[in-house]
């Protein structure tokens, strides 16, 4: 595995494996890795000749007085799992190599980015566009890695590759969760073995309100519900737990097409989310 700082070498890189007639696939990341990030990894593996992996903690994405500063870090266990799994490139730049001075540029999908996340999480997903456009432009593959558990995200990033034809697919990749149900995430790093029982309860709440609409309670009914039981175990706060369409993030009170329940919820220092299919 080669690791590269640099956009220009990362261009040179992917420019000689195009004359080789070989395909692209990367997967953005943020470091942090858990199995989760590997399934991404391993479905790039599986479908492309070459796979670029990128480690970079945007900073733009996070609020104020969110967690940039404390993002979890595991560079070495990072760099060895991503190489155990045969990624051909770790790009992973500094913070002047994605924005020099003087850098101006916004990229902002309006409509999808107003709800859920980006409700309670004001210009993150702004920053999530800015940083996944300019990261899909530096690695021109032919596919991209997005995982469902961020479903808002990924909803976004497609809208943006289609609005701009960026020629890049994008593919979603199922949620991969624990045992007792937690969907894998790095934040998970932040809670105490007492945090790490509770936690569950969130995908179990959502799996309940699906459950309760698809046998006929509305949805603001079946959410109401959740959002209880989510707040009785432990969790400090609830975001949001809503239905919406799976495609346009519209709210529904009686689906009649593919939606999902989602939710964003504190647990200690902690804020998780998840989504499950109605
Ligand atoms: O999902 C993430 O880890 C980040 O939002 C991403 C897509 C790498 C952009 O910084």
């Amino acid at each position: 595995m080669r690791l590269i700082t640099e956009i220009k070498e990362l261009r040179s890189e992917v420019a000689g494996w195009r004359d080789e007639g070989f395909s692209v696939g990367v997967v953005p990341t943020m470091g942090a890795l858990h199995a989760g990030h590997m399934s991404l990894v391993q479905a790039g593996r599986g479908q492309n000749d070459r796979v670029v992996t990128t480690i970079f903690v945007n900073p733009t994405q996070f609020g104020e007085n969110e967690d940039f500063d404390s993002y979890p870090n595991t560079r070495a266990a990072d760099e060895a799992r991503l190489k155990a799994a045969g990624v051909d490139v770790l790009f992973a730049p500094a913070r002047s190599e994605i924005y020099p001075d003087g850098f101006s540029t916004r990229v902002i999908v309006d409509g999808l980015t107003d709800c859920l996340c980006g409700a309670s999480r004001p210009g993150h997903f702004d920053g999530v566009t800015q940083v996944v456009c300019k990261l899909l432009n530096m690695a021109g593959a032919d596919r991209a890695y997005f995982g469902e558990k961020d479903w808002q995200q990924l909803t976004v990033v497609r809208r943006m590759v289609r609005d701009l034809n960026i020629a890049t697919e994008i593919v979603p990749v199922p949620t991969v969760r624990a045992p007792d149900g937690l969907a894998l995430s790095s934040r998970n790093a932040y809670l105490s073995p007492e945090a790490l029982a509770v936690a569950p309860r969130l995908a179990q709440a959502l799996a309940e309100a699906a459950h309760d609409i698809r046998s006929g309670m509305a949805a603001s009914g079946a959410c109401a519900k959740a959002t209880e039981a989510v707040l009785e175990t432990g969790f400090a706060k609830v975001d949001y737990l809503e239905c919406r369409t799976a495609d346009g993030l519209e709210t529904v009170e009686k689906p009649d097409t593919a939606c999902r329940v989602f939710a964003a919820a504190h647990l200690e220092t902690a804020r998780l989310i998840d989504n499950w299919p109605v």
